[in-house]
């Protein structure tokens, strides 16, 4: 997306890194993240930011070898915004001296004091005198560097803010992108202007950007797309077929695993709105089949996996002259964090997605959504005239039902989750808190238990009921629902649902539990 004025981050590891990045764009204006170590002069030129922020970072600027920005960057003329580690690293690289500890290690909430508000970048600053920051530094700048002047100090930093205001060289020692520091937007605010973006970063703006990029690529090739009925691939799918029209067929696979009326609701919300060539595959049999008898979380998810590819792939030899997948993979995926521990994750589950497709079937990759976070994809939805409904679903993941439902998979089991999932998602759209509600489902546990329900004895089946909000999905917190509405809609599943006599409410955040079951 060349066209946009541009901002580059340089990242230093910073557990807060892509919040800056947040923070800009809902400025309007378009920045990327990239790793210390991959920016060199070449890139900077390259890249020609018009601003540059350095981030913070877990390492200390006082370690020989330890991260620096690239030289060539304190003569590119562009304004530059040193936060925590990036402040260190300026002054250190521009003359000034950084020290360990000494007792002036801040952690936490802290007040700065202006020593001199006549600087753009504190514009409205310092309006109510001290302003609150959040601090997280063991090191401190001891001495600044030539050509600094002091603007702000704090208890445990002389130089909380100070800056070079002929270079417009700004660094601070604490963190504006987080929430704790309240009036931090307005730093960004004042740093972006005095650095000239005008704020063109738009969705209306990016949509047309994206369908010439999208024709670009693709020429008058075929364009298939997995379609999932989740928000990422329904937007991807809607801008590619207002590129290039015909020229996308789009994929629903059916793997019998899906919730109530789901399958139906997606192709006709499809077929409905817009004019796309649509194939509704229903594979459930192939998917059940193969299912039967599987009670291992990591042996479902890859079965699961391999056959989607599979399917994928029949599909894809019936549409002649097919050179392109699309993905709705976003911004938060692409970004090439700075990993300190150097060792590779653990896998906690093997995420299905369709992301080992292309080699193995030849396609390149169309991905218009890939510099984009997740409320941005919804922004652009909602200016494709995506239906409200469609945009602000929960996500559903690829395995479906299958991880939803812990041991071996039934069709029983599947027919009973399903309208036990139903009543359930009825309900919390009835008490108005659907929306406040990252994610909210039901589980049938692998147990039954007795009970007693009018004379009789029964033996039937638990339902778990599970409801999180998060930002991410990297962390969540149970839901606080009231002992009200759970005995309501435990009634409810009990006595709309055949099947299933006992229902728990799982209170467990993530970690240690996570989102979904398997
Ligand atoms: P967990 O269970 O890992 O889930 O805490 C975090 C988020 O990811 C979703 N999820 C998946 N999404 N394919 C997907 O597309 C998957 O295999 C998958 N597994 C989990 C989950 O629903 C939650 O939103």
């Amino acid at each position: 997306m060349t066209q946009h004025q541009r901002l580059l981050i340089i990242d230093f590891g910073s557990q807060v890194t892509q919040l800056i990045a947040r923070r800009l764009r809902e400025l309007n204006v378009y920045c990327e993240i990239h790793p210390y170590n991959r920016v060199d002069d070449a890139f900077l030129r390259a890249f020609a930011p018009r601003a540059v922020i350095l981030s913070g970072g877990p390492d200390s600027v006082t370690r020989e070898g330890s991260p620096r920005a690239p030289e060539s960057l304190w003569s590119l003329g562009v304004p530059v915004l040193g936060i925590c580690y990036g402040q260190q690293t300026m002054m250190q690289q521009l003359g000034g001296l950084v020290e360990s500890g000494h007792g002036t290690a801040e952690f936490g909430r802290a007040f700065v004091s202006p020593s001199d508000d006549r600087l753009p970048l504190l514009d409205g600053w310092f309006a109510a005198g001290n302003e609150q920051v959040w601090m997280s530094h063991g090191d401190h700048v001891s001495k600044i560097a030539p050509g600094f002047q002091v603007y702000g100090t704090s208890p445990g930093a002389p130089f909380a803010i100070t800056a070079d205001p002929g270079r417009r060289f700004f660094a601070v020692q604490f963190h504006p992108e987080v929430h704790h520091t309240p009036k931090g937007a307005k730093l960004y605010e004042n740093f972006i202007r005095l650095a000239g973006f005008t704020g063109d970063w738009t969705m209306a703006g990016y949509r047309e950007q994206a369908i010439q990029q999208i024709r670009d690529q693709v020429g008058d090739k075929q364009v298939i797309c997995g379609l999932s009925g989740g928000v990422d691939s329904s937007v991807a799918a809607i801008l590619i077929h207002e590129a290039i029209g015909d020229q996308l067929t789009c994929v629903f696979v059916d793997h019998g695993l899906l919730r109530k009326n789901e399958a139906t609701e997606v192709v006709a919300m499809f077929r409905d709105n817009y004019n796309i060539k649509l194939i509704a595959a229903d594979e459930s049999d192939l998917f059940l089949g193969a299912l039967e008898g599987v009670s291992d979380p990591e042996v479902k998810r890859k079965t699961i996996g391999r056959l989607f590819i599979d399917v994928f792939q029949k599909y894809a030899n019936r549409i002649e002259g097919a050179e392109f997948l699309a993905q709705g993979t976003l911004y938060p995926d692409v970004i090439e964090s700075v990993s300190f521990s150097g060792g590779p994750s653990v896998t906690i589950k093997s995420h299905h997605n369709v992301g080992g497709l292309p080699e193995k079937m030849g396609l390149k990759l169309v991905e218009p959504l890939r510099e984009l976070f997740k409320d941005e994809v919804r922004a652009l939805g909602r200016e494709l005239g995506l239906p409200q409904s469609f945009i602000g679903r929960h996500p559903f993941p690829g395995p479906g039902l299958a991880i939803r439902c812990p041991g071996e998979i039934t069709r029983e089991k599947l027919a009973i989750l399903r309208e036990a999932d139903a009543v359930y998602i009825d309900q919390i759209r009835k008490h108005g808190l659907y929306d406040e509600i990252w994610q909210a489902f039901a589980a049938i546990l692998p147990m039954r238990t007795v009970g007693v329900m009018g004379d009789g004895r029964t033996y039937d089946y638990a339902v778990g009921l599970r409801a999180v909000t998060s930002v991410d999905g990297m962390t969540a917190d149970t839901y606080p629902f009231t002992h009200e509405f759970l005995g309501e809609t435990m009634t409810r599943i009990i006595n709309e649902v055949r099947g299933v006599n006992r229902v728990f409410y799982d209170v467990t955040s993530k970690p240690p539990g996570t989102i979904e079951l398997e």
